[in-house]
């Protein structure tokens, strides 16, 4: 584990970033009107849905999300505030989230594909999973899961899969019993996975032994081994590893099964073909849920989603924002391992009977081609990635998607700022210029969407995420708490005004971590049962223009956004430090043509050790096993000492220019000023610094502590 962050934080203000600086990255872009063949067809084009929603008729106005779904028995309070923030939705209410996502569906849409899988070789077909098989197949999951495996309503089950079409058939098995799941990003090392099932007291993990990525056959049963051991350390003993198999009947890994502990589910399932299992009905509060994200110490931290606010706020936003209707197919291009696949490729498109496109592998394999001919071949309606992606597909084949008679409607970004120049690509070429294309800006700790166009009513702004979706009522709000009015030029932190279903109910054992680190900061009253008094704080910096869209300028805190994958500094930071030779690390992020940013590690050594390529290697090899290769580092810089403060916090901020070419600053306050230019030097090379203006997520770097 690092050190605990010095409490002493040099806190720099972000609050005099103005527009102008911003604006020599972005200029103000044109606006774009939605197509009116779109429109024609939206599932949401009344302007009056504003009024609807407003603060004015909160919280009653989410009963229009509630209603989406099939109740059994239906709630008396939209909102309890009793012990806020703690809030409670629909209490009273009782229903079941695969209820809702699969059985309901059946006497209109049994036949219908639910699910589509894609395999990355382009050799294997795609196969359609239709409402009635998947129900079947759950049903079976289900049973095998409460009678083989002994799960019961409330236990926690750790998830360890790639993007596979068993991985939805497990989470809603799971919903179906109400265990509640906790769903681990497959590309995650075993001991970022152990680490997540121990904090969730999960004594089974589900796993795949393997999966395509990248043209190959990737061996992934060899993490869960790992994993169980890291969960022991712990003090959380596995009892059962349950494996579903790639290629079923074959096993695709070279790992030997333990046991008494690794089951095969395609052998062991055998006596519970064509069972059922009764929907269990869930209160609405009982947690559906965990998702682990990556926060400002070094432990990730289990987000808690509710069954009925969650998955009411999923449907409606997939309703208006995606606007999924049973007839779309609809390809989420993210993983389900992260927030958005949970929300936006399984619970949200499940809920309103839409097809939901599961794709195993990445989108430029073989070639840059690959999602037109996919979205092509499936005759995809709506599209949804990542800024990263859209980078990457537009460098290597600018001209790619003209040559597909691809047909969407409308197409989403999320997880990181959308530069201009890559949204018109977007709009223009992918999108043929008839797609709206919706900006969306939320988190793991918010279920769904918060900021975003209505893709129907609202010009699309490149560049901004837009107003507040239905119901949220974002402000940005400076360092000593004054909301900052639009078009002032100004960015401070952006909040939530008030609740909304999907807000996590609190993060998994620590709930006071919860109020502090989302609510403190801007609340007046800490004994307030009333809602107005606890502003939800993200931990984003924003600015909002005059005519009420948002632009979010990135992370304000230790967090790096790498392509779109929400990464802790300071768990790389305690990962360095498990490499003996290392003293003390420092993680900070550079900016990446297509990846957004990356991280590039600072160590320095014990005393009398010297710098080698050896005790570099060991550094990345620490990080990608201790999370996983999304962390690998662009670099691993040896110095012989961390820029300090007199107190002695390593001045991340300083390193950040450093790696991104920037002016230091002013030094002189640090014990050890010399050591800067000695850094630089060494990063450098004897040159004078380029000076740059900064994206604010670097020029504050470090500059917050939690
Ligand atoms: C960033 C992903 C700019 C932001 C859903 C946020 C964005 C973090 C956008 C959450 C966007 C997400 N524009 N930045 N449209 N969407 N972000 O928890 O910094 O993986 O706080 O949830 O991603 O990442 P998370």
């Amino acid at each position: 584990m690092a050190p605990a962050p010095a409490q002493t934080a040099e806190k720099e203000s972000k609050t005099d970033l103005s527009e102008a600086e911003i604006a020599v990255h972005w200029k103000e872009e044109e606006l774009f009107e939605p197509n009116p063949k779109f429109i024609g067809q939206a599932n949401l084009t009344d302007p009056g849905v504003n009024e609807r929603f407003s603060l004015e008729h909160f919280p009653e106005c989410f009963r229009e999300y509630g209603d989406l779904l099939s109740w059994d028995k239906y709630w008396t309070t939209t909102l309890d505030t009793s012990n806020a923030p703690f809030y409670k939705w629909f209490l009273g209410g009782k229903l079941n989230a695969c209820y809702n996502c699969v059985d309901r569906h059946l006497d209109q849409y049994g036949n219908k594909a639910a699910i589509i899988f894609v395999p990355e070789p382009e050799d294997e077909e795609p196969t359609s999973i239709t409402y009635n098989e998947l129900y079947a197949r759950v049903n079976e999951f289900a049973a095998f899961l409460r009678d083989f495996a002994g799960l019961k309503t409330g236990d926690r089950v750790t998830i360890h899969m790639p993007m596979v079409a068993e991985l939805p058939v497990t989470m809603l098995a799971c919903a179906r019993l109400g265990v509640i799941h906790s769903v681990v990003f497959g590309g995650f090392s075993g001991e970022a996975a152990g680490r997540r099932a121990a904090d969730s007291q999960s004594r089974i993990i589900i796993t795949m032994d393997g999966y395509y990525r990248n043209g190959k056959l990737i061996d992934h049963l060899a993490s869960c081994d790992i994993a169980c051991d890291t969960a022991k350390s712990e003090g959380q003993v596995v009892d059962k590893v349950l494996i579903w198999q790639r290629h079923p009947g074959k096993v695709s890994s070279s790992k030997p099964l333990v046991s008494g502990r690794d089951v095969l589910i395609h052998d062991a399932i055998k006596p519970y073909r064509g069972k059922l299992v009764p929907p269990v009905s869930m209160p609405a509060e009982a947690p559906l849920f965990l998702m682990y994200t990556s926060g400002t110490t070094g432990r990730p931290k289990g987000c808690q989603h509710s069954t009925a606010g969650y998955l009411a706020y999923a449907a409606g936003t997939s309703k208006y924002i995606q606007d999924i209707h049973p007839t779309d197919v609809y390809w989420c291009l993210a993983d389900i391992g992260w927030i958005t696949g949970h929300t936006y490729i399984v619970y949200g498109p499940l809920a309103l009977a839409g097809t939901s496109v599961i794709y195993e592998g990445v989108p430029t394999f073989p070639d840059a081609f690959r999602p037109w001919k996919i979205s092509e071949r499936l005759g995809v309606t709506i599209l949804h990635t990542a800024p990263t992606a859209i980078r990457q597909l537009r460098k290597l084949a600018p001209d790619g998607p003209k040559n597909f008679r691809t047909k969407y409607k409308t197409m989403t970004t999320v997880g990181e700022p959308i530069e201009p120049a890559a949204w018109i690509w977007y709009y223009k070429v992918v999108g043929k210029g008839v797609a709206s294309v919706t900006d969306t800006w939320w988190q793991t700790e918010t279920g769904g969407i918060l900021c975003t166009t209505k893709p129907a009513i609202d010009k699309m702004k490149p560049g901004s995420a837009g107003p507040g979706a239905p119901g949220i009522h974002p402000v940005v709000i400076d360092e000593n708490g004054n909301e900052i009015p639009a078009g002032s030029n100004k960015a401070g932190n952006i909040c939530i005004r008030n609740p909304w279903p999907g807000l996590m109910q609190t993060i998994w054992g620590d709930a006071d971590r919860f109020k502090r680190q989302y609510f403190a900061k801007y609340n007046k009253n800490p004994n307030s049962k009333d809602w107005r008094d606890w502003p939800y704080f993200a931990g984003d910096g924003a600015t909002l223009a005059a005519d009420g869209y948002f632009r979010i300028l990135g992370r304000i805190d230790d967090v790096i956004n790498v392509a779109g994958h929400r990464l802790g500094t300071k768990e790389i930071e305690s990962a360095c430090l498990t490499v003996s030779e290392v003293a003390e690390a420092a993680v900070v992020p550079v900016v990446d043509e297509v990846k957004g940013r990356v991280p590039e590690v600072y160590v320095a050594l014990k005393p009398g050790i010297q710098p080698s390529k050896a005790i570099e290697d060991k550094v990345v090899h620490a990080i990608e096993s201790e999370i996983g290769k999304i962390a690998r580092p662009s670099a691993v810089r040896i110095v012989p000492d961390m820029p300090k403060t007199r107190s002695g916090k390593i001045m991340r901020r300083i390193l950040a220019s450093i790696s991104n070419t920037m002016d230091v600053g002013d030094i002189t306050t640090l014990a050890n000023p010399d050591v800067v230019e000695q850094i630089r030097q060494q990063v450098q090379g004897k040159g004078k610094v380029a000076m740059k203006t900064a994206p604010s997520d670097i020029k504050d770097f470090g500059g917050k502590q939690e």
